[in-house]
Formats: structure tokens, sequence, C-alpha cells
């Protein structure tokens, strides 16, 4: 049967209370219909060293990143024991102690890396990860950094994951000067593990007669199985955060290998790991971007495509575009015949806040000016860029103006006459709301009135990067901003008969690009915050333990029939050894009280015993 959520909270509580108390009483019924579904099921796994080195033994795994250090086991001022590891005679910066990690760890699990490290002298000390992606592309990820004044610093708990089909996955260290390096107490452990929350509502679910309901992810987020299932229990749209950004597909050796100069060759494999994955989870993509100011090589504007080279024409450069947009849908037609392109940012940010186009110049000289706007004099880009994606993008698939700081009236106007425009020659779809916001600003009618301005445009909407960042991050500035979430949802309820898709603008907050301001709904350890909670409430909840007619209860492996396999899966789920997506969390749930724990697990040995 279903329910209709009831703000069963008197105020909102910090994420840690609300776990606490989740886990110990929300099985109680909120009303004498429901059976209740709050029940905390974000587990915790301990994690395990997989490497370590004090020195002690006289053996060191670490190499000379530039190929001229000296790297020695030292017995002198070590921070603990007698031995340390001194990497000396660095001639650069990025000269440093690396470790190869290709035989130590495995691709999309998350680790925790450890160390004491001190420089010769006052340093930055930068801990970073190295890899190849599958197109050749080098990665340099920030993982720490600690400030050392020639003394022994902590360096502890930076997080990091190496994406599957990477190579030469390295950690180094390095500091801004050749000062001399010193290491001590590395250490790699796994990272805990977090389920999620299996058995809340899910959000796609809640708002399936509204909108589609997605998400952001970059190919490190999306690596732990913990975050592709919150995808697939919470978000039926998805876009890659970097992945189909120019920067991210333009294959720029291949590019001059071809010696064409309108022909710029892409190469998608950087988004192979989030399309396999919408491929085979049935998730719609929303592509992001194909014309942006930003992460767009300033060689793909300029003679030659090179990075010195003179700044192209404008006949040249339509070329470029065109060809670009015709390659990137190509290959995503070739590559992914199945997957979903339901929707495209065609133009990003193209508009100031004041209503005016950008300054025209390169990312080199200004990362907020618009190399499109130095060749074509103005934003006069924008209407080619869609007859191109108009003319090649498939069947279905809808283009879309995206643009933050949205509500600025200025920008409101701006965007509005220029969708009006393309709208009348049938070249857009819609407008692409960013919604960054602030719990201070702006306020939600304000936010509102621009939603309104855009939607009398007839065109479709899409929130395409929600945000709500809140700087006090005290149980009350939670529940503020779960104020402001609920606000702005309801506003996109009442407008929904415009509005196709509500996307978020990543998973947990540790992992959004605002991290230190927790913008989104779901926590570190994958828990609901209230944010959460605040847009599910008033709406009706699809009873999540009602299995699918088509298995029974028990049949945890869903392949019709009740056997010890079922069995084996209920027994590594209890020990953490295996995750039950969401109908197999209901199917496992033998005895109806929405918690799936050792009773199940004897309901269900009796019953296969008796079969
Ligand atoms: C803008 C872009 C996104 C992303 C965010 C920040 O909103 O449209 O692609 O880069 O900034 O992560």
């Amino acid at each position: 049967m279903n329910k209709i959520y009831k703000k069963i909270f008197a105020g909102f509580m910090s994420p840690a209370l609300l776990c606490s108390v989740l886990s110990v009483s929300y099985a109680s019924n909120q009303n004498s219909e429901s059976t209740s579904f709050f029940t905390v099921d974000a587990e915790e796994s301990s994690s395990s060293v997989v490497y370590s080195t004090g020195f002690e033994d006289g053996k060191n795994d670490f190499t000379g990143r530039g190929g001229v250090e000296v790297l020695k086991i030292v017995n002198n001022d070590s921070f603990s024991g007698t031995s340390c590891l001194e990497c000396s005679n660095r001639e650069k910066g990025w000269h440093g102690p690396w470790i190869s990690l290709d035989n130590i760890l495995e691709p999309g699990v998350e680790y925790i890396v450890s160390a004491k490290a001190k420089a010769q002298w006052y340093n930055n000390i930068s801990l970073k990860l190295d890899y190849t992606d599958s197109s050749g592309n080098r990665h340099y990820i920030d993982v720490l950094s600690a400030v050392s004044e020639g003394n022994w610093i902590d360096m502890s708990n930076g997080k990091f994951i190496i994406p599957k089909n990477v190579t030469n996955a390295y950690l180094y260290f390095e500091c801004n000067d050749t000062a001399n390096i010193y290491l001590d107490d590395f250490e790699i452990k796994t990272a805990p593990v977090h389920e999620i929350q299996q058995n809340i509502p899910s959000l796609k679910d809640i708002y399936s007669s509204y909108f589609k309901i997605g998400g952001a992810v970059t190919t490190s987020e999306l690596a732990p199985k913990s975050a592709q299932d919150l995808i697939k229990k919470h978000y039926n749209s998805l876009t890659p955060g970097n992945e189909l950004k120019p920067e991210s597909i333009l294959d720029h050796a291949a590019t001059i290998a071809s010696g064409s100069e309108t022909n710029p060759i892409v190469d998608i494999s950087s988004a192979k790991e989030i399309l396999d994955f919408c491929r085979d989870n049935n998730i719609s993509v929303r592509g992001h971007v194909l014309v942006w100011h930003s992460q767009t090589p300033d060689w793909f504007f300029k003679e030659g495509f090179s990075d010195s080279g003179n700044w192209v024409s404008k006949e040249i450069m339509l070329q470029r575009m065109e060809n670009y947009i015709k390659n990137v849908f190509a290959a995503l037609e070739t590559e992914y015949p199945t997957v979903d392109f339901y929707a495209w940012d065609v133009v990003n940010e193209a508009w100031l806040d004041n209503g005016s186009p950008r300054t025209g110049g390169g990312q080199s000289e200004n990362p907020n000016y618009s190399a499109w706007v130095k060749i074509f004099g103005d934003n006069s880009f924008i209407e080619p860029a869609f007859e191109f994606a108009r003319k090649y993008a498939p069947d279905g698939c809808k283009l879309y103006y995206n643009d933050f700081n949205e509500y600025m009236p200025d920008k409101t106007t701006a965007i509005v006459n220029m969708a009006n425009e393309l709208k009348e020659k049938d070249l857009i779809d819609g407008i692409g709301m960013q919604s960054h916001l602030d719990v201070d600003f702006p306020s939600a009618s304000a936010y509102k009135k621009a939603l309104k301005a855009f939607v009398d445009t007839g065109l479709d909407i899409q929130v395409t990067e929600l945000d709500i960042t809140t700087t006090d991050l005290t149980e009350s500035g939670f529940k503020k901003q779960a104020q402001i979430y609920n606000e702005i949802m309801d506003a996109c309820e009442e407008y929904a008969d415009s509005i196709s898709a509500v996307v978020f603008w990543g998973t947990t907050d540790d992992k959004s690009w605002r991290a230190n301001k927790c913008p989104l709904l779901f926590n570190e350890d994958f828990s609901a915050k209230p944010a959460y909670y605040s847009i599910i409430e008033g709406h009706e909840i699809p009873n999540p333990t009602t299995p699918s007619p088509e298995y029974r209860k028990g049949d945890i492996d869903k392949d019709n029939l009740l056997t010890i396999s079922d069995l084996v899966l209920l027994q590594k789920y209890l020990l953490k050894m295996y995750s039950l997506d969401e109908l197999q969390y209901s199917l496992a749930d033998m005895n109806s009280d929405n918690k799936v724990n050792v009773f199940d697990w004897i309901i269900l040995k009796r019953i296969i015993i008796d079969l």
C-alpha cells in the first residue's frame, strides 16, 4: 500500500544524530496504515591495511619520479623507529618519491593513504595520484597537502580511488622547490565501505509522475559500489560531470596527425565507465556540454590546432564547430547505440550576469574569457551551435541552453530573449537552470520568478546542476538547507508540466565540487541528510517492501527458485560480503519488518530445508 510521507521530525537533526536515532527508533509506525521504512542500513565495514612501511626492514619500494633523485634509507632523525626514507638530488619541484600502485591496489576500490613527511626547509608538500587513462591522458589528482617548516608533519586520511581501465597508477610526493623530502610511516588501507540506505524511498520513484531525477557523476566518484547503488536507487538520469566536455574528448594528437585544419578528432573513451554504467543499468544520459568557453583547450581555436598558432577565422571555426558536434554524436551513436541520450547542453554559460556576452579571449589569459567570442566578436556562435546540434543529434534528444546565476534578472532576460529567437527557428528545446544555490541566496521566490520567466517561453525546463551550499554545518544549518531544498522542489513541482528533469550536481557531500559547504542530499557515509527527507515530505511513497510480483519472497538471486544459493546470498549480505539491491532487499526481508537480519536468514533456511 502506498503512503504519504509525513514530517516526522520535531526539528531536523544533525546527520550523525539523525542516523543514530533512525537506526534505533524509526521502525515505529508513523500512522496506522504504514510500515516504517526508516531503518538505516548504511553500514560500515572496517578497513584493512594493504601496504605499510616505516623503512625499518631496510626495504624501499619508492623510486624517483624524475629519474635523477637519490633515494636512500637513512638512520637519523626518523619520525618513528630508527629509519626513514630520504629523497635528495631533486632538480625540480615535481621530482620526488613515487610508488607504483599497479600491483598493490585494485581499481575501483576506495583507499586511505597516510604518511609522515618532512621537507628539508619550509615547503608545501603535496601527495598526489598520477595515472594514465585509456585514451592515454595523464591525470594528476590532489590527495593531501600540508606545510612542513623543516619538521615532520602528519599527512593523514587522504582518500583516493584508481578508476578502472587506467594504467601506470602512482602515488607521489612533491614540494615547491628542490628541498630533500623525507618519508616515514607510509600506509595505505582500504576505506570503510558504507552501504547505502536501501530501505528509504527512491527519489526517482517519488518524483516519477513529475520529472526525471538525476545526478552528475565523475568517473572516480562512480567507482565505489556504494555510489553505484545510490545512483541506481535514486536517479534515472546521469550527467557525466567532466567526461563529455571538449577537453575530455578532443584528441589533440589524432587531430594534428590527421593534417586537417577543420576536422577535430574526438575520442569518447574518457566517458567509458559512466556510459557503460548507464547502458548496463538503463539510465538515461544528459550530455554535457558541446560549446563552452571553459574546459575547452585554446588550441581548438588556433591555426594548426596549435597553442602557439593565431586565432582561426570565423569561417574555419564554424567548420570546426560543425565537425566537432557531428563527430561527438557519431561516436556516441557508434559506441552506445542503446543508450538514451535524451538531452544535451549545446551551449553553456554564454551570458554574463549583466546580460552581455563574455570578453573574448583564451583560457590561458583568463578563465572567464571566451574564445568563441574572441573569434565571433559576440554571441553569434550560439545559433550555429544549435543548428549543427539539431542537424546531428539523434531523434528524441532535446537540446538545451544551460547557465548558472540564471536567476540574476539581466541574465534571465538575456537567456529568455535568446531562447525565444532560437525557438522561433525551432533550434532549441529547452533551458537548463544550473541552480548552484546557497541557503542565503537567491531566495526561493527570486528563483521561482526566473523559473516562471523560462517556463513562459513555452520551452522545456531542466534543473541541471542543483546543489545548495551552507556554511553553517550545525544541526540548524542543515535544517535551513533542508527548508530551502523543500522550497526549490516545491517550485519545481508547481511548474512540473514544463520541467522534464531535476538533476543534482553530485552524489555525496564529500565528492561535491563545493564539498566544504556540504551542498547535497547525502552524507559522506551515504546516509540521507535532512535535505533528502525535506524533499520527499508530502509525497506518495510507493511501498518499498512490496516485492515485484515476478519473484517470491526469499528468491534473492531472482531465478524464480528458492534454493541454497538464495540462502548463501543472504548469509553473504549479513557478513557484509555482498550488497543487496532494492528489490533483493525486499525479497530478503522474510518477516516484512523492513529490516534484513539474521531472523530473515533463519526463516529462509527453514523454508529451504522444508522444500
Ligand atoms: C558549471 C558547469 C559544470 C561544472 C560545474 C562545477 O556549472 O556547467 O560542468 O563544471 O560548473 O563543477
